[in-house]
């Protein structure tokens, strides 16, 4: 049965401190545990606690070894008896770190000859270490001691301060770590085997000395500097931002290659998937470096917004990660580009939360009940919560949010909140009530905001009303209207922004409307001419924006507003009426307005190159399949390539060979803004001449690719010529797969840029590489590189009329179900969407879905995903 928000009690047991004793070894470890157990006066139920997997060894209670008719220990529950408040339970189990192929609580990176041991507890991997009360709203003091061989195990980590080290016998060392700070289980993490280190002292600003530490195995510890920098800068910026310091004496983080997600935010301890840590130019790209900086910053972020003021149960989950992700992109934004990063992220939000919430597995930011918590990591907990964040914070304004943040911190520190608690919080320091925007957490499904505006000649007024309505979704029929602010400028027909007059304001050119009604009218007084209406400018909500825009009022926009963001909206909202006329030529030109645009803009070289490069992009496959009943997404490939195809044309084959000639500037590998945005460029340059001159195109990648100096240049090449399947193609492939051989981050593209190769071609790549040596599906970054990219990535190529592609994906998804359930349902949700399939495909992914179901034996994990896909 499912876990339900409204079924919340308060723990009947709750403990106050917890010394556990760890025995490492690869095959088998014993924990030790002592829990001092706080029983909560109002309640009588018998002690109960969390454990999967465990073989317990000895248990007592209050000093006294328990008989076998005091306690029951059935699958993952522990009952004991007898236990009162104060009592202190110990209990000793063993575990096995490398037979753990589901990298969920204690487990084995890369080898048993030279990997690593670490834990992974969010968020219910603390359970599979001892019996515990596993549940985020227990706080306990936590001592750790770790215990090793000396030789196999030289460097031993846990959470908290270090607190101690010394031999013991039979080469064996030991090392204690108490942390001050009371946490949920979810937040314990330790590390133990043969790593090394770089370090850098830092003073926070209310004074205290931290060791900032970042761990890894020796080959790779030299690609850990670009983050150590990314941590102190985002330090840096919490104390400013924020007013929040560090809070131990250590600050450790640790890269390991076998990771379920991006990394981990364990109180002093964070442990990071090595693709969100490692940096070099020769292994990584642009935007890497710029990922690894933004989950630096998150993690880090978390220690207070997750970690000091955690969340009551899972349903809040957001609380700490749509918070922590907006926190990020603010960090982010004043780090880089403010408008590059909206778009990065407004379109990231379209892509992988907009398909979220039009599907079968569509959710509340704050659901109602799961099944298995691990499948509600989701983009709309995240990334949908981080646009809530956004629009309270923009409600407030910078000084009231930060008012408002303060008092939460004030109010919540050491505690256990709950969404509710943030709205109190940053309503009450602001004297306003932001309870309203409660129902966006618990409603799922994307508003969609529907704009229509009249022009009234003979009273000069504009009227614009403003309606919204979100589809029912499953599980929840009825929706009601939300609070949606609308960021607005009106712009007259020479691209001129206008002031606007509404009811006893002074005129003010941007504007924020909040539209609370089904349907709501606003009007604008002294308007000499139709105007062009931009509405929802920097994205202040997250709807779907219907607005009937004729092309030639968005290439307006497209060209003048001097927003960045907004810039890229209008080509976006172009480009979508572009793709629609060329299967329904009209007499708007959309396509012939998005080419004039574009082109323009590209000549007149008065934009900043990755801007340009972002406009020159339209949306992705999955962005033109959400918009249809009927998807056929080979179609959309071909339509998609087709719209670029006519921008390439127009702009002109000489054109882009004399642009691409200018930007391949050559000379050492430079990583600044400008000259990233030259490549970014470059790259977008290089896909378009590939278009319309594909052998030019392609001697150029050639080249490109051998004289390339850094990653970003090197796969940009590979990519053109393997998804072209250029002739070129595999040669470049030979050499990347040899130069990189013991470089898994750099291979995982390799894999990844293979398995892009669009429509019916990318099936046969995929049977070719999974016998590769190369491969495994234990490695989850390699099962991902390879059937993530196929199945979510791909959709001319996976979406195959013979269903081919679907019947292998749930091959694998079954042999993965069984290493790794966590990345097993991951990697499932690529069927979301499968039943607006056109009628051929939808039937194939039908019969592949049912028959996985029917195999039995699944996870609970991928049941629940496959489950909910086929039922609604
Ligand atoms: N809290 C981590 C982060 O976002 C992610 C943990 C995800 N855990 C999971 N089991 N899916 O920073
Ligand atoms: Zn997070």
């Amino acid at each position: 049965a499912p876990i339900r928000l409204r079924d919340y009690r308060r723990p009947p047991w709750s403990v106050d401190t917890v010394e556990l004793d760890v025995d490492l070894g690869i095959d088998t470890a014993e924990v030790t545990a002592r829990l001092v157990l706080r029983r909560d006066a109002e309640q009588s139920q018998p002690l109960r606690l969390d454990g999967e997997g465990l073989e317990l060894l000895a248990i007592s209670l209050d000093g006294r070894a328990l008989d076998a008719n005091s306690y029951r220990h059935e699958d993952s529950v522990l009952e004991v008896d007898g236990a009162k408040d104060g009592s202190v339970l110990e209990t000793r189990v063993r575990l096995k770190p490398a037979a753990n192929t589901a990298l969920e609580g204690l487990y084995l990176s890369g080898s048993r000859e030279t990997g690593f041991l670490l834990t992974q507890c969010e968020a219910e991997g603390f359970r599979h270490i001892t019996f515990f009360p596993d549940r985020p709203d227990v706080l306990a003091r936590y001592t750790v001691t770790l215990r090793a061989d000396r030789e196999r195990f030289p460097v031993l980590l846990a959470g908290g301060n270090p607190n101690g080290a010394g031999e013991l016998e039979h080469g064996r060392h030991w090392a204690r770590f108490i942390d001050p700070h009371p946490k949920p289980s979810y937040l314990f993490a330790l590390v133990a085997g043969r790593l090394k280190n770089i370090r850098r002292d830092y003073i926070t600003a209310d004074g205290r000395n931290v060791a900032l530490v970042m761990w890894s195995e020796a080959n790779v510890i030299d690609r850990c500097h670009y983050a150590l920098d990314a941590l102190e800068r985002c330090m840096r910026w919490d104390e400013k931002a924020y007013g929040r310091n560090y809070d131990l004496d250590v600050f450790h983080v640790v890269a390991t290659h076998d990771f379920n997600m991006g990394a981990m935010e364990n109180k002093g301890l964070n442990i990071f998937n090595a693709k969100y840590l490692l940096a070099d130019p020769d292994s990584s790209t642009d935007e890497e470096y710029r990922a690894v900086e933004a989950v630096v910053a998150h993690e880090y972020f978390h220690n207070w917004t997750g970690n000091r003021v955690t969340c009551r149960d899972w349903f809040q989950l957001s609380l700490k990660e749509g918070l922590t992700v907006f926190r990020e992109q603010q960090f982010s934004a004043d780090m880089n580009s403010p408008s590059l990063k909206r778009i990065e992220d407004v379109s990231l939000l379209r892509r992988a939360q907009f398909p979220e919430d039009a599907g079968p597995l569509a959710h509340p930011v704050r659901p109602a009940e799961y099944r298995e918590i691990n499948n509600f990591y989701t983009a709309t907990v995240y990334e949908k919560g981080a646009e809530l964040v956004r629009m309270l914070a923009g409600s407030l304004g910078p000084d009231g949010f930060r008012r408002g943040m303060d008092l939460y911190f004030e109010r919540h520190d050491g505690q256990a909140a709950t969404i509710e608690d943030f709205l109190s919080a940053l309503g009450d320091a602001n004297s306003v009530d932001l309870m309203p925007y409660l129902s966006w957490y618990g409603q799922a499904g994307t508003p969609r905001l529907h704009a229509h505006g009249e022009y009234d000649a003979a009273r000069k007024e504009y009227t614009l009303t403003l309606s919204q309505h979100t589809r029912a979704t499953p599980n929840q029929p009825e929706k009601t209207p939300l609070p949606i602010p609308v960021k607005l400028s009106l712009f007259d027909h020479s691209g001129n922004v206008l002031p606007l007059h509404t009811d006893g304001q002074t005129p003010e050119t941007e504007k924020v409307v909040v539209v609370s009604k089904a349907s709501q009218p606003i009007v604008f007084r002294h308007i000499d001419a139709p105007p062009v209406p931009s509405l929802l400018r920097g994205f202040s909500a997250p709807v779907l924006l219907e607005y009937g825009y004729a092309p030639a009022e968005l290439a307006l926009l497209l060209t003048h507003d001097p927003d960045g963001f907004n810039r890229w909206e209008a080509g976006q909202h172009l480009a979508f009426l572009a793709f629609d006329s060329l299967h329904a030529p009209t007499d708007n030109d959309a396509c012939g307005a998005w080419c004039d645009a574009l082109a323009s803009l590209f000549h007149g070289r008065a934009i900043d190159d990755a801007l340009l490069a972002d406009l020159m992009t339209p949306p992705g496959e999955i962005e033109f399949a959400d918009r249809q009943t009927e998807v056929d997404p080979a179609k959309i490939h071909a339509h998609r390539q087709e719209l670029q195809r006519r921008l390439a044309a127009h702009i002109g084959i000489e054109t882009l060979h004399a642009r691409y000639h200018a930007l391949n500037v050559g000379g050492d590998l430079k990583l600044d803004a400008g000259n990233q945005a030259k490549r970014q460029l470059k790259r977008r340059v290089l896909e378009l001449l590939a278009l319309v001159d594909a052998d030019g195109a392609h001697a150029l990648a050639a080249k490109q690719y051998e004289s390339a100096t850094g990653m970003t240049d090197r796969l940009a090449a590979l990519g053109v010529l393997v998804r072209q399947r250029a002739p070129q193609a595999a040669k470049a492939l030979a050499h990347f797969r040899e130069r990189y051989a013991d470089n898994p981050l750099a291979l995982d593209k390799w894999f990844t840029v293979q398995a892009q190769v669009p429509g019916d071609a990318a099936l046969a790549s995929i049977r070719t590489l999974e016998i590769d040596p190369a491969f495994t599906l234990k490695n989850p970054n390699r099962a991902r590189a390879l059937f993530g990219t196929f199945a979510s990535g791909n959709p001319s190529g996976f979406h195959r009329t013979d269903g081919e592609g679907y019947r292998l994906l749930t091959d694998r998804l079954a042999q993965l179900d069984a290493l790794n359930p966590q990345i097993a349902a991951r990697l499932a949700t690529a069927f979301n969407g499968w039943q607006r399939l056109e009628s051929v495909r939808r039937e194939a992914a039908r019969t592949a879905l049912v028959a996985l179901a029917q195999r039995g034996g699944l996870s609970r994990n991928l049941s629940e995903i496959i489950g909910n896909v086929l039922q609604h």
